[in-house]
């Protein structure tokens, strides 16, 4: 384990994986407010995740929270006076399309509270390794507000438009059971373990080649903005690239071979 520049609202730490590449991994660190996104936090947040991307020790990444919250939603006493003018003037949340560019697989490793943006920010990652303990909500209904960080749209993909519509409209939460159920969560795990569980998860992914891992996300991403047709010519495409690569001659040569491979992430 080693450690990275600090931040005011975040903790930042490169975990060694004996497999492969290390994982990054980012704690939200507001724990007298459960975690609430203000700007600060999401532009550390950002910038943390865009240093991963750049890092060629880095091949995943780990985004998680405190035992009581993930996130309770974005920092609604930052939004309380603002008005509309403000908002789009301000545009706080464009700092969120970023997350949206990063290359490498990102996991949300949760606890406890999984709310508003807290849980928009989760389905803006790639998976969900959720402590039996978490809460998942979008209750900005609440506040008289809809959710603004992709919940209509990521929520709706991932669990179908009538538990979609349920979760939004009612505003209510649901257990990590239900959510895993529903198909939003990767995997359920106790909560003693449910960070080990999620870097476990993390380092396998950070053993593969990293050329391959990035198209593969890419192309899975890809599936969400296209027709079936164009996805398939899409993932074709960067099937064919990855024959240019040094760890598809070696991935290949190995099995051949029949010896371990040794990956260059090139
Ligand atoms: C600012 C928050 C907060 C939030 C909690 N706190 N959530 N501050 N923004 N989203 C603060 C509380 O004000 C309180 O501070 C402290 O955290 C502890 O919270 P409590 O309410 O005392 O804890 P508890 O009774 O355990 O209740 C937990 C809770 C509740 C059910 C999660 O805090 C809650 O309902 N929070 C708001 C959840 C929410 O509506 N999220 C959606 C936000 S809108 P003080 O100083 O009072 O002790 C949103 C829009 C997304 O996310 C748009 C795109 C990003």
């Amino acid at each position: 384990m080693s450690d990275t520049p600090t931040y005011k609202n975040i903790l930042v730490t490169k975990l060694d994986n004996p497999k492969g590449l290390k994982v990054g991994q980012i704690q939200l660190n507001r724990p007298d407010v459960l975690n609430a996104l203000n700007i600060e936090l999401m532009g550390e947040l950002v910038s943390t995740l865009e240093s991963f991307d750049k890092d060629t020790e880095v091949g995943c990444i780990i985004i998680t929270g405190s035992a009581k919250a993930f996130a309770a939603g974005a920092d609604i006493k930052e939004m309380a006076t603002q008005s509309a003018i403000d908002m789009h003037i301000r545009d706080q949340f464009s700092v969120w399309d970023k997350i949206r560019k990063i290359k490498k697989p990102i996991i949300a490793a949760t606890s406890g509270f999984v709310l508003g943006g807290g849980c928009e920010l989760t389905m803006a990652c790639d998976m969900i390794v959720a402590a039996e303990s978490t809460k998942f909500g979008q209750p900005e209904i609440k506040l008289g507000i809809i959710p603004g960080a992709g919940g209509t749209q990521r929520l709706t993909r991932a669990i179908g438009k009538a538990r979609a519509m349920e979760m939004i409209l009612t505003g209510r939460m649901y257990t990590a059971r239900e959510m895993f159920e529903a198909g939003l969560v990767t995997r359920l795990a106790d909560d003693e373990v449910f960070l080990e569980e999620a870097q476990a998860l993390a380092k396998e992914i950070a053993s593969m080649p990293q050329m391959a891992l990035q198209m593969a996300k890419d192309s899975i991403l890809k599936s969400f903005d296209t027709t079936v047709e164009g996805g398939l010519e899409y993932e074709r495409k960067a099937f064919y690239l990855l024959f240019a690569s040094d760890d598809m001659k070696e991935g290949m040569s190995a099995f051949v071979e029949k010896r371990k491979p040794e990956w260059k992430h090139k």
